[in-house]
């Protein structure tokens, strides 16, 4: 049996446009999600967020399933576009009341409220001037963080400035497969240099109100393996960590982007717009880092310039996003970064599987879920062992929910939605996550 320390702080994470639905209700404005679904060909089966899970209606029937699976801790995002409908100016109270209602019921029953103040769904409105590639969105964030933390600070004693800043400017400014949908790379850079910029903003605005909560970021870092011991190879791999873990560790622990990416950026006319003082603001000390993990990458040699990268073929089987299932990769990114830019404190703040869920007399046998958690949990574990600063956990995802580009039909929840009449049927998974969790009180 595994076994964690006490305290350690076990939940489960959602997003605000993954899970609420009642996109158009009190006072909510337009985010770049709900044009992004809308517009023909982006998403899968041409599925929104119009409903997802229905959350913003059924949270208390979610909220009383995470208590009944034994879960501590819901980390869960705040819709910017419901606090802020024009993005800035005049909040929306029926916004700040739906997630002052939601902290109210996770309070009744002893659930920790772990709010990230953005999960991608910008106000539509602030990305028609200019989005993340425009300076002024940072600033606009900082006012949207300052009015949540005063708001909560009462209730609320961890907070997630950013989730996977990488994600919200490569894929949506970048490659063009998240909104808003840009393909455009040194705006990419631009929009990743912003969020940067953001978090150390509201950080600044959490210190100053003196809050005596903890703040963190969430990153997407992917151990990056090169495919052979070839230098070529090697060299390959130590880009492709640049790329996607370096560029934000380094800037936010180090106050420095990595000097060989700078290079590399420069090449393409791709450098960030850095003013006087950001990478100081960007650094401002953090309680602790939000590490989501999924799977590793297998890098090569490639031509295609900047990066010079090819990603190979995993080596063992996947998941249905064809990610690599190797827990291993957990561990040592677990001990390089607090190798690297410890002493900080971390959590992960998701980990989790999609795999195809069939309901067999009213339940889903999903096995291979369970033995993919089971496994990165022993590999957690193992960190700790090692004396890594490990303090929670957070399963991707409490429910079935709306996987961005790829709709409803990829499933990560440990509770099932029928997406039909949104009935919940908690999934082997939760049944074992249930069990597991009793165990450690034991
Ligand atoms: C992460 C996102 C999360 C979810 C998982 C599968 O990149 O933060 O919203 O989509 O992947």
């Amino acid at each position: 049996m595994l076994r964690f320390p006490k305290e350690f702080q076990w939940g489960a994470a959602t997003a605000s446009y993954q899970v609420e639905g009642a996109v158009s209700e009190d006072g909510r404005g337009e985010s770049i999600w709900d044009r992004f679904s809308r517009t023909p060909g982006k998403v899968q089966n041409g599925d929104t967020g119009d409903t997802a899970c229905d959350h913003y209606h059924r949270f208390p029937e979610d909220v009383k399933l995470m208590a009944d699976i034994g879960i501590k801790a819901y980390r869960f995002s705040i819709a910017w576009p419901r606090i802020f409908p024009d993005g800035s100016g005049r909040a929306n109270p029926e916004g700040l009341d739906f997630y002052s209602r939601l902290l109210d019921e996770l309070q009744a029953h002893g659930i920790q409220p772990v709010p990230t103040l953005y999960h991608w769904d910008l106000p539509q409105v602030l990305e028609d001037k200019g989005g993340w590639p425009h300076r002024d969105t940072a600033y606009y964030f900082r006012d949207y963080a300052a009015h949540v933390f005063e708001a909560f600070r009462d209730r609320v004693s961890m907070w997630i400035t950013h989730n996977e800043p990488w994600c919200a400017s490569m894929l949506g400014y970048g490659f063009g497969v998240h909104a808003p949908g840009k393909q455009d790379f040194p705006a990419a850079m631009a929009a990743a240099h912003h969020l940067l910029l953001s978090h150390g903003l509201a950080v600044q605005a959490f210190r100053g109100l003196e809050s005596t909560g903890q703040i963190g970021i969430t990153l997407n870092l992917t151990p990056q393996y090169p495919a052979s011991d070839d230098a070529d190879d090697r060299a390959a791999a130590r880009r492709a960590d640049g790329f996607s873990n370096r560029w934000f560790l380094d800037p936010v622990f180090r106050g420095a982007y990595p000097q060989d990416m700078l290079g590399v950026l420069a090449e393409v006319q791709a450098a960030p717009p850095i003013e006087d003082d950001d990478l100081r603001v960007i650094s401002a000390p953090l309680d602790f880092l939000g590490v989501n993990y999924y799977s590793r990458a297998i890098v090569g040699h490639g031509d295609q310039p900047p990066l010079h990268m090819e990603m190979k073929p995993p080596v063992y089987p996947v998941t249905k996003m064809d990610w690599e299932v190797y827990p291993d990769g957990l561990y040592r990114l677990l001990m390089r970064l607090h190798e690297d830019y410890g002493p900080i404190p971390l959590y992960v703040t998701e980990n989790g599987a999609c795999y195809e869920d069939t309901m067999v007399s009213g339940r889903v046998h999903d096995q291979a879920r369970t033995q993919y958690l089971q496994s990165h949990f022993a590999a957690a574990l193992r960190a700790i062992e090692q004396g890594v600063p490990l303090q929670g956990y957070y399963v991707w995802s409490l429910l079935d929910n709306f996987e961005w580009a790829h709709g409803y039909e990829r499933r990560f929840g440990i509770v099932h939605v029928d997406f039909a009449d949104q009935k919940r049927t908690l999934k082997d998974s939760a049944l074992w996550y249930k069990k597991f969790l009793g165990q450690q009180l034991g």
